[in-house]
């Protein structure tokens, strides 16, 4: 088959880790009859840079008609530095999520046998951890108006929105989700406090008795926060809104003991966008020291998006296998490292 593959590689490391997946899909394609065409596109601070626009209108063409988006990160300290600059980075990221109606940020938690030793928590609390943040992405009090300073700039506000259709279809991904997983479903929100949250925790009881094999849990979003480093085994699948899911899937990536092995994908109403959950990582751009693995197991659930399951298996057990064989960056193994094309090289070789 032939696929069209949106590359929108972005900033800092993310040309280096785009390439290296794009060699394994390549790879893929050779082995299984496949043929990726990629594109490229702006986004992101190069984007501001070249065209004055984070998510100019010819990316937002690209991915539209595209079967899918392999994204890399967005980012630069330029702007982190200058909370003034009327354009940033981030503000490219928001538009395609909004633009391409990307509704459900859907991050899977899970350990590598080989890293356990360097998840910050012992070995026996996240030895067999599997679970999948579902983040609300378009909604929340990232999108919500009003926002802004008033006229003396002594006051600043956002505001935090959820319609019932907002929240009714992520909540229905995160049952089905569950389904085909372990059957318990975690509903984090803050609903002794946020009126949106009481709105989210009255759908989901709702929704419940349609999914009556599927055991729901409500929890606060500290509570969550908590049992995420004191009990992570507990979780399966776990739904909330958009800023709680933002900093709770942070929190669930280090446990793992390397934030550079986790991929995302972004589903919602039109092209599919697969990430990996770390950023731009100015500090390494240009260096080839990047772990490129979050973006190729990114280029997984990609294929598993086009119903390639084989295909991406592959992919999942050349990275296992080089994380059997340290074949691995320096994140990883400070004396024997590798580079990221280095890495990206052997996996594809291993397809
Ligand atoms: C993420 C990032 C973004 C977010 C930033 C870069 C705007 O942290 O994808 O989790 O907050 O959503
Ligand atoms: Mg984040």
């Amino acid at each position: 088959m032939n696929y069209n593959i949106a590359t929108l590689p972005g900033d800092g490391i993310g040309p280096e880790i785009v390439e290296q997946a794009k060699k394994v899909m390549v790879a893929v394609g050779k082995k299984f009859n496949h043929t990726f065409n990629f594109e490229h596109a702006l986004v992101g601070a190069i984007a501001i840079e070249k065209t004055g626009n984070p998510y100019p209108d010819a990316t937002h063409e690209l991915c539209m008609k595209s079967d899918a988006v392999l994204f890399g990160a967005i980012g630069d300290p330029k702007y982190d530095n200058d909370p003034k600059a009327k354009v940033r980075p981030e503000q490219g990221l928001l538009a395609m999520r909004k633009k391409l109606g990307l509704y459900a940020n859907i991050r899977p938690v899970v350990t590598f046998p080989s890293l356990l030793d360097k998840s910050p928590l012992k070995r026996e609390l996240v030895e067999g951890v599997d679970f999948v943040v579902i983040r609300e992405l378009t909604g929340g009090i990232y999108f919500g108006q009003p926002r802004g300073r008033s006229e003396d700039l002594n006051t600043a506000f956002d505001t935090c929105v959820y319609t019932r259709e907002e929240v009714d279809r992520i909540c229905r991904l995160a049952f089905d989700l569950a389904r085909k997983r372990n059957k318990r479903l975690c509903a984090v929100d803050k609903a002794n406090v946020l009126g949106t949250s009481r709105l989210w925790r009255e759908v989901m009881q709702e929704l419940a008795p349609q999914f009556p094999d599927v055991e729901v849990e409500y929890m606060f979003v500290d509570n969550a926060a908590m049992q995420i480093i004191q009990w992570p085994k507990k979780f399966d699948v776990m739904v909330t809104e958009n800023m709680f899911g933002d900093i709770l899937s942070d929190e669930a990536s280090v446990i793992t003991g390397s934030m550079g092995m986790l991929p995302s994908a972004s589903v919602g109403l039109h092209t599919s966008v697969f990430e990996p959950i770390h950023g731009s990582y100015p500090q390494a751009a240009g260096k080839n020291i990047a772990n490129p693995c979050a973006t190729i197991l990114s280029a997984a659930m990609l294929l598993e998006s086009l119903n390639l399951l084989t295909e991406a298996a592959a992919i999942r057990k050349a990275v296992s296998d080089s994380l059997a064989a340290n074949f691995v960056t320096v994140d990883i193994d400070k004396t024997a490292a590798k580079s990221t094309s280095e890495v990206g090289d052997w996996i594809a070789a291993h397809i």
